[in-house]
């Protein structure tokens, strides 16, 4: 199996708005993915196909090397799905429900208490196990939809901006949960409008607009493609502009310098190698180096330089 998420040429239409136009993705075992794009992106069209609750209009979807359409029952079995505005109901307790979407997956009677036990303990809603639903503030609720997604251990994750409406200590509770996730084996993908949470935390990255798959990789390589020059930030201790600048401006692979303060930000086309020279330089030469680094693109700046439309 080369891929464990694997669309083809997937594509919906909404009479004639054209909301995904065949979208090509492999997603390997243990990634977590990120979908990132602006509003009408196409990108919970795109997931809820891949959940198999969306027919596409063209293409295929199958999760496992099973297709969500042609074999949906075993499909359904590896995927756990948490949509954008999820309900629940409201008069269940906690554990009923949960219980009841074990039940609905055809879990064995005898694990399903425990099964039940374990998952409200990942999402840390053990003090309302016996609460009504109805009296869940919103971040709960959204821990439960988290939980019943995951109840039957399902290899691969299909989260809609399951961090909206989270408060901070909930959001990274649940980074840290899928992270968790993702050490056993899950495969993730997940869409996002809070980039920073992306950040660090997803093994890849898709950008979609207007129903395409714009740049898709990790963000160290769409970085690469994307500004072959890396950018390297210089802080030092004393009054040494002058001799900063004039070692800048002698290395051949130094461009677009930049000097403020006890500052020199600096573009960098040499290897890792020469790079280390240009510190040793610098040291060699009297100055008080204080930092030297590559200042990495954020996940923010890679989504503003490529997205043509207003964001978000
Ligand atoms: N059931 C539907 N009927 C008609 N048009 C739809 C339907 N669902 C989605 N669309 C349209 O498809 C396009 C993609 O919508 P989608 O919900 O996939 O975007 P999105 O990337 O998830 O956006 P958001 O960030 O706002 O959640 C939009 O133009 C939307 O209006
Ligand atoms: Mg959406």
């Amino acid at each position: 199996m080369s891929a464990v998420i694997k669309m083809t040429g997937l594509r919906k239409e909404f009479d004639d708005l054209v909301a995904v136009q065949g979208l090509d993705l492999s997603i390997p075992a243990g990634e977590i993915y990120g979908l990132i794009g602006p509003n009408g992106a196409g990108k919970t069209t795109s997931i809820r196909m891949a959940c198999g609750l969306l027919e596409p209009t063209g293409g295929q979807v199958s999760v496992m090397d099973a297709d969500v359409y042609q074999d949906p029952e075993r499909a359904q079995q590896f995927i756990g799905y948490l949509s954008d505005f999820f309900s629940v109901y409201e008069d269940l307790k906690v554990w009923e429900y949960l219980d009841f979407f074990a039940h609905a997956y055809k879990m064995p009677e005898g694990e399903i208490p425990a099964r039940i036990g374990e998952v409200i303990r990942q999402v840390e809603l053990e003090v309302k196990r016996d609460a009504m639903i109805r009296g869940l503030s919103r971040g709960m609720k959204q821990r439960l939809g988290i939980a019943r997604a995951i109840i039957h251990k399902p290899r691969v994750l299909l989260l809609d901006e399951p961090a909206s409406g989270l408060d901070p200590k909930a959001r990274m509770d649940l980074r840290n949960l899928l992270r968790s996730l993702r050490d056993e084996g899950t495969t993730i993908l997940i869409s996002s409008h809070i980039l920073t949470e992306l950040e660090g935390f997803c093994t890849s990255i898709g950008l979609m607009e207007k129903g395409q798959m714009i740049r898709s990789g990790t963000i160290a390589d769409i970085s690469a493609a994307e500004t072959p020059l890396r950018a390297v930030r210089l802080a030092w201790v004393g009054p040494d502009e002058a001799q900063v600048r004039s070692k800048l401006e002698g290395n051949p692979h130094v461009s677009g310098i930049a000097v403020q303060g006890q500052q020199a930000l600096f573009k960098f086309g040499g290897s890792d190698e020469e790079l280390t020279g240009v510190l040793a330089g610098m040291v060699a030469g009297g100055i008080k180096v204080l930092s030297f680094g590559e200042v990495k693109q954020t996940v923010e700046d890679l989504y503003l330089k490529l997205s043509h439309n207003e964001v978000m």
